[in-house]
C-alpha cells in the first residue's frame, strides 16, 4: 500500500514524539496518490456486496475492494452488510413469516434463493448473496485486491478463525496474497485476534480511537480506518508517527467519500486510502 506523505507534518511529528510513548520517527517520503477502494464493490454503480459489484469496479479500472461478511443459521460465509437481508434482498417476499430476517436465522440454500440486485435496479435482477468462497474466486479472477471486513462479530462466535481458513483454502494466506489482503472490523477484539492468528495478515480497526489509545492498537493493527467525518490533519499525522505490527508505518484509510470536495480535502491530509461508492468520483478528484 502507498506511503504516506508526511513531509507537512514533520514539525508536528516532533512533538507527538515527545508525547506518544511508542512513536517511532520516519522519514518523509514524497507525497504519493491515496489508493481508491470501491466500497461494497463499486457499490454507486451496481448492487452492494455482489459479484456484479466488484465485477463493475474491475471493469472501471479498481484493483483494491471492501466487502462484508457474516455467517448463516448454518455456518456457511456469506458477503453482506446489514446484519438482517431485508434491505438488499426480496427475503421478505419469499420468507414473510421470518421477521426480522436475519442473516444469522437463515440457511446458506436459503439464503442462496434470494434476489439481491432487483432492489438496486432490474438490470441486476437476480444477483444473488455471494458466499466468500464464491466471492474470493471472483476477485481472484479479476486479480483484485480486497479490504474485507469482518461484520458483527459478536453474533459470530468464532468468525475470525473461520474467516481465515477459507482465505487460506482459497489461497489467500499465501506470500503473494497477502499483500492483496486487509481484514478490519469494527471490533478491536475481532483484529487482535485475527492478528493473534495469523501475524502476517494485515490489519485494519474501524473507527476513530481516541490519540492516547493508538499506540496500544498499533500493537495488532496497521491500519486506523475512521469515517471521513471524524479526521483531521493532526490525526492523521499522529496516526503516520506511530510504527504498526508489521514495522511500518501505521496507515488510514478514510470512508466513505462519495464527492469530490472531500476527497480533495482527506486527500491533503495525507490519508493512505479513500474508501468511496463512487470510485470514479475520487479518482477524478485525487490522483495526480
Ligand atoms: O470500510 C469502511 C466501511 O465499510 C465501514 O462502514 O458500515 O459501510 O461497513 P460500513
Ligand atoms: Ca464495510
Amino acid at each position: 500500500m502507498r506511503v504516506r506523505a508526511v513531509a507537512a507534518t514533520t514539525a508536528f511529528m516532533g512533538a507527538a514524539a515527545l508525547l506518544l510513548p511508542n512513536t517511532a520517527a520516519h522519514a518523509a517520503p514524497a507525497a504519493d496518490n491515496p489508493l481508491v477502494v470501491a466500497h461494497r464493490g463499486a457499490s454507486a454503480y451496481a448492487p452492494e456486496n455482489t459479484l456484479a459489484a466488484v465485477d463493475r469496479a474491475d471493469e472501471m479500472g479498481f484493483d483494491w475492494v471492501e466487502n462484508d461478511v457474516q455467517r448463516t443459521k448454518d455456518g456457511r460465509l456469506v458477503i453482506l452488510h446489514d446484519a438482517t437481508l431485508a434491505r438488499t434482498t426480496d427475503v421478505e417476499e419469499l420468507y414473510p413469516e421470518r421477521a426480522p430476517w436475519n442473516v444469522a436465522d437463515f440457511t446458506a440454500a436459503e439464503i442462496a434463493r434470494l434476489d439481491a440486485g432487483s432492489w438496486f435496479g432490474g438490470d441486476y435482477a437476480g444477483a444473488r448473496v455471494p458466499t466468500l468462497e464464491q466471492y474470493m474466486r471472483r476477485v481472484s479472477r479479476n486479480h483484485q485486491k480486497l479490504v474485507l471486513e469482518i461484520k458483527n462479530p459478536q453474533l459470530y462466535p468464532g468468525i475470525e478463525q473461520q474467516t481465515l481458513k477459507v482465505l487460506g483454502n482459497e489461497g489467500w494466506l499465501g506470500p503473494a496474497h497477502l499483500r492483496k489482503l486487509v481484514i478490519q472490523s469494527f471490533s478491536a477484539d475481532t483484529v487482535r485476534r485475527v492478528h493473534a492468528l495469523r501475524p502476517a495478515v494485515k490489519t485494519g480497526v474501524l473507527g476513530t480511537p481516541d490519540i492516547a489509545d493508538l499506540p496500544e492498537y498499533a500493537t495488532f493493527s496497521d491500519q486506523i480506518n475512521s469515517s471521513y467525518t471524524t479526521i483531521s490533519e493532526s490525526y492523521v499525522a499522529t496516526i503516520h508517527a506511530l510504527e504498526g505490527p508489521h514495522g511500518k508505518p501505521l496507515e488510514i484509510l478514510t470512508w466513505t467519500v462519495n464527492d469530490a470536495d472531500n476527497a480533495r480535502r482527506v486527500a491533503a491530509y495525507g490519508v493512505d486510502g479513500i474508501i468511496t461508492n463512487k470510485p470514479d468520483v475520487v479518482r477524478e478528484a485525487t490522483q495526480n
